[in-house]
């Protein structure tokens, strides 16, 4: 078991990449605190040994005492989306829906600030930008401003961290509640979302479970940016 003996924290952990990230780290002998945003959701998926716990990520007095109750952890993960997202044409944008796209760094940079001090020795933060921070489609500059914003923290703040480490993970376009569309729908706006990827199909939260674990194990990795994305950011 690659985690035997190790805490974890997940925030967004009662959802999509995070839910699956906590059934891994579950699976691999970490003691697993998941952390969601909706008090009391039900999340039949999550092994019963998980501890359950809600905070909102943009409060950072809620962040710090989630900290403070569960003390030394050896892992940092946040997948919390923190709030909406704006899509559209930029200028036709409504600037609070903009504004608002950025509460997922500002709930990221929380969980780093607050959290970072809790790390054990040989301690590893991920948290998760996307696809559109490298190569902005149509209707992204929101995601694309903020997946960017997030990929320049990591690079910046992993110098203040170290010798302790922080990753991020860059998903592509993966079938998670996020999208909220009926199963037909979503299987339209997969299939159109990534007909021009290098591997045409949407991908699955278990594939970017993977670069996670990767980036939580591999004691050499620091500042870098995974992308899990299907050749997405190649696409023509
Ligand atoms: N899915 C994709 O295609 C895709 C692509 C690129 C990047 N990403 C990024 O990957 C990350 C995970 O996405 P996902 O698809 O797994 O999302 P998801 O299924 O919608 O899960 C979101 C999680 O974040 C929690 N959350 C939301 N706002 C919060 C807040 N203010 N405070 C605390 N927790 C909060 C939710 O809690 P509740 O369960 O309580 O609501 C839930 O656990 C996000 O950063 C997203 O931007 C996803």
């Amino acid at each position: 078991m690659l985690f035997k003996g190790k805490k974890a924290i997940v925030f967004g952990g009662t959802s999509g990449i995070g839910l699956s990230t906590v059934v891994k780290l579950v699976q691999e002998g970490a003691e697993v605190i998941a952390v969601g945003l909706t008090e009391g959701k039900a999340v039949p998926e999550l092994p019963e040994q998980v501890i359950r716990d809600w905070c909102d990520v943009r409060k950072s007095e809620q962040v710090a005492s989630i900290f403070e109750r569960y003390g030394q952890l050896d892992m940092i993960i946040s997948t919390a989306t923190g709030g909406t997202r704006a899509l559209g044409p930029f200028l036709e944008m409504d600037m609070t829906g903009y504004r608002n796209s950025f509460d997922k760094l500002w709930g990221y940079a929380n969980v780093v600030r607050y959290g970072a001090k809790w790390l054990s020795k040989n301690g590893s933060i991920v948290l998760l930008s996307g696809s559109p921070a490298r190569r902005c489609g149509q209707g992204q500059i929101a995601l694309s401003s903020v997946g960017a914003a997030v990929e320049a923290f990591v690079k910046g703040v992993a110098k203040e961290v170290a010798p302790n480490r922080i990753n991020a993970l860059c998903p592509g376009v993966i079938d998670t509640p996020i999208v909220k569309l009926s199963k037909s729908e979503k299987e339209a706006y997969y299939a159109a979302r990534t007909k021009h990827h290098l591997i045409p199909r949407v991908g699955t939260a278990d594939e970017c479970v993977q670069g996670i674990v990767f980036l939580l194990s591999n004691e050499f990795v620091t500042g870098t940016v995974l992308d899990v994305d299907g050749g997405a950011i190649l696409a023509t």
